[in-house]
């Protein structure tokens, strides 16, 4: 093809960025570039068809549009996943069921400690792999850190933290739009623990939360513990969660306050555009409803930047904000944090009744990595590994599993939700794939009303050839339990 800067297909009629996205496009359906394939830079491009960089830009944004391929930071374009995409879903805005007290079932704790368990293949956990984490860099700055506080270092770090970890956390609280000092941060021991006493600060035995429907089990199970009812919200993987039908659930009866993983949700993926979470904010605000953040995936975006958080649209002190270093730096250092507006004070004396303090050596270790340990660099690098596991799980799932199947295209963390044919029963799936020495997340555990039967949660944490040998065998356990 020989393109002319600035002049229409004489016989197409296509102008020239559109000559240019359609030579891509005819590539991609040729198979030169499958699914998690880097397509040539735009520098390449301009240079081999001899047009504008400007074109060139023009021509991949379309492709983008038509989610062909996605750009990722630092990285360049890549093909995206062919699988037919979950991004609505049809969401009446009545269409929540009554608020539900939950029962924490067996298969949630079997579910579990399966994905601890080391001699399963973790095909859905939640869990960053450790290989992707800077687990060198952390053993020395912990060792020297434990070498210069010397004594202090075993003694406690009272609520609300080690000071100095405060202080880097509230300058990373920037990036997602938060204006916060030291002192209006209180360091927890990961974010669940957060999310725990702000529930606790929040809400009283009997009390209604409304949360988003799917939504993750381990947040349902405390609500549990607590004694609460949650009140399901449907939420879409491009949206999150459905202001319209929350604002009828809050309009029909009380609600005391409302818990939502708003950048990059466990299990969507959903990230809830920035005016959504204005509203979000305003809405509840406006009822002196609480709103419980998780933002525990917000670092994990595969775009150039960091989402916002809800938190930064809070006037009125109402928003809590929860999250840790868990997905991120290292799970089991237990390092999380909230920024608890009005709640701050109530949360750090149940903390303190619970268990006095966070843990002192990770707080020491993760204030050091963050002043010089590089953490930005290593975001970049986990976001570019965590991208392109996506889009090659997503791809192998379109290869193995059985016509029909659809699943979510999230543009960070690395949580994939798979809806597969309606009949076959994810619960049957997870008994088999255990059998298998596979573990996998089935979709009902994510409600209570019995709903997501037919869908399961993947990760795409880890990708080699023993996981795509799993999704295989998950294939052909799925194409086996298709009703007839
Ligand atoms: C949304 C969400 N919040 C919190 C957690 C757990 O966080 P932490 O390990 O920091 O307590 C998880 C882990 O799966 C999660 O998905």
């Amino acid at each position: 093809m020989t393109l002319k800067n600035g002049e229409k297909n004489k016989v197409s009629g296509l102008l020239l960025y559109e000559q240019v996205a359609g030579e891509i496009t005819g590539l991609i359906k040729q198979g030169t570039f499958r699914t998690g394939d880097r397509v040539p830079s735009i520098r390449q491009l301009s240079r081999r068809f001899d047009v504008s960089i400007n074109t060139v830009m023009q021509a991949y944004s379309m492709l983008e549009d038509q989610r062909l391929i996605e750009a990722r930071p630092q990285s360049g374009y890549y093909v995206r996943s062919r699988v037919p995409e979950i991004r609505e879903t049809v969401l009446p805005a009545r269409s929540f069921s009554a608020p539900t007290t939950v029962t924490i079932s067996d298969l949630c704790h079997q579910v579990m400690r399966n994905m601890m368990n080391p001699d399963l293949l973790p095909l859905g956990s939640a869990i960053p792999y450790a290989r992707n984490l800077p687990i060198d860099k952390l053993n020395r700055i912990m060792a020297s850190e434990l070498r210069r506080f010397g004594e202090q270092s075993v003694m406690y770090q009272m609520p609300p933290g080690y000071e100095r970890l405060r202080v880097q956390i509230a300058r990373r609280a920037l990036v997602a739009g938060i204006s916060s000092g030291p002192n209006d941060i209180m360091v927890t021991s990961g974010c669940v623990e957060a999310v725990f006493l702000a529930l606790r600060a929040t809400c009283h035995a009997g009390d209604t939360i409304a949360v988003e429907s799917p939504f993750y089990f381990n947040f349902m199970q405390m609500i549990a513990e607590l004694g609460l009812k949650a009140l399901e919200i449907p939420s879409t993987p491009r949206d999150g969660i459905s202001i319209e039908a929350l604002r009828y659930a809050i309009e029909q009866g009380k609600i005391s306050a409302c818990l939502v993983i708003t950048n990059f949700s466990n299990p969507l993926g959903s990230l809830m555009p920035e005016e959504r979470k204005r509203e979000l904010v305003e809405l509840l605000a406006s009822h002196e409803i609480p709103l419980i953040e998780d933002d525990i995936y917000g670092d994990l975006t595969f775009g150039n930047e960091r989402p916002s958080a809800a938190k930064s649209f809070d006037r009125s002190g109402l928003v809590i904000y929860c999250s840790s270093f868990s997905k991120t730096i290292a799970p089991g250092y237990r390092v999380g944090w909230a920024i608890a507006g009005r709640f701050q004070e109530e949360m750090e004396r149940i903390k303190m009744i619970m268990n006095i303090a966070p843990a002192s050596p990770p707080q020491l270790a993760i204030a050091e990595f963050l002043a010089t340990g590089g953490y930005e660099h290593h975001l970049r690098s986990i976001r570019r590994i965590h991208a392109r596991n996506m889009s090659q799980m997503a791809d192998a799932v379109a290869r193995y599993f059985p016509p029909g199947t659809r699943m979510t295209h999230p543009d960070g963390g690395f949580m994939l939700w798979v809806e597969m044919q309606e009949g076959i029963d994810a619960i049957m799936l997870y008994h088999q794939a255990l059998e298998q020495g596979i573990s996998i997340v089935p979709g009902p555990l994510f409600s209570l009303s019995s709903k997501y039967r037919h869908h399961i949660r993947l990760s795409a944490a880890q990708w080699d050839e023993k996981i795509e040998q799993g999704i295989r065998v998950l294939g052909t356990l799925a194409h086996k339990l298709m009703p007839e």
